[in-house]
């Protein structure tokens, strides 16, 4: 075999021993252009199924297809060399069959050529995780609030918050890690019981809206930036760029207006300057 391509790309089971060591740092991330700022900076970019509502104005990730993650997928590839690229696996893509899960994951990876995917599910999709795997799928995993659920959840509920959904909770975690998933997402998820979690199983978790002491911890990419007016409560914002791309795109409309219609006032200014 000739390899004529420097292997710079973080690796799977890099990812994996950082278990208990330094944080791994992962964002969402969609498109060619943020994906080449956000590259050399983090350990992994998701090509999440959010895309649906942060993208395209779905109003959940039910509508997500196959077709619309690989497209995606092959965008954040074609502006990522560095970073390990996992891509959803949307709804309805994978939970029918370990198979079927099998050939619209192989799909995933040939078309984008990403390096792994995520699935959401924790005991009832552990089969097809290890499925996965023994065939050359990398998994990562994804429990606790399940976006893809919201229908039987009722909503966004934060999981795990009497100890009586605890067990079952756990019992996901462990079923994950058992059959083979290099990682797994804790999102909404009471914070102690995310703690206990990363303490009990031997695969990093990655916390969104769950606990600091996750091994890791991902946000969407639009809600830390401030491009999301309404973003979950638990996200700090690192910057605010909504209202500085309203007030450059008023700037550049002032510019045009100004140079294209001149008001009366913008007319006398202008003479008054000439004078
Ligand atoms: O789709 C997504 O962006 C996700 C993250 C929120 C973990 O699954």
């Amino acid at each position: 075999m000739s390899i004529s391509v420097a292997a710079t790309r973080k690796t799977i089971p890099q990812i994996r021993a950082r278990k208990g060591g330094e944080p791994i740092a992962c964002l969402t991330c969609y498109h060619a252009h943020t994906a080449r700022l956000l590259d050399p900076l983090l350990d992994l970019m998701l090509v999440g199924d959010s895309l649906g509502m942060v993208m395209h104005g779905m109003e959940n990730t039910l509508g997500v297809s196959l077709d619309l993650m690989i497209l995606h997928g092959k965008a954040v590839m074609r502006g990522s060399r560095e970073a390990v690229v996992v891509v959803d696996m949307p709804f309805g893509s994978y939970e029918e069959s370990p198979a079927i899960a099998f050939r619209n994951a192989a799909r995933v990876m040939q078309e984008t050529g990403c390096t792994a995917v995520k699935l959401e599910g924790g005991t009832r999709m552990a089969e097809t995780i290890r499925y996965l795997g023994e065939r050359g799928i990398p998994v990562m995993s994804h429990i606790g609030l399940t976006p893809q659920s919201v229908q039987v959840m009722g909503g966004f509920r934060t999981q795990g918050r009497t100890r009586e959904e605890w067990p079952a909770l756990k019992a996901d975690a462990k079923a994950v890690a058992d059959a083979g998933a290099f990682a797994v997402v804790l999102e909404g998820m009471a914070e102690p019981l995310a703690a206990e979690i990363t303490a009990e199983i031997a695969i990093p978790t990655i916390g969104i809206g769950a606990s600091p002491r996750c091994d890791g911890q991902i946000l969407v990419m639009e809600d830390m930036l401030g491009l999301n007016p309404a973003p979950p409560k638990f996200v700090k914002a690192f910057a605010n760029l909504g209202p500085q791309i309203s007030e450059a795109v008023r700037a550049y409309v002032d510019d045009v207006k100004g140079r294209r219609f001149p008001t009366e006032a913008h007319t006398y200014a202008m003479k008054k300057a000439a004078e």
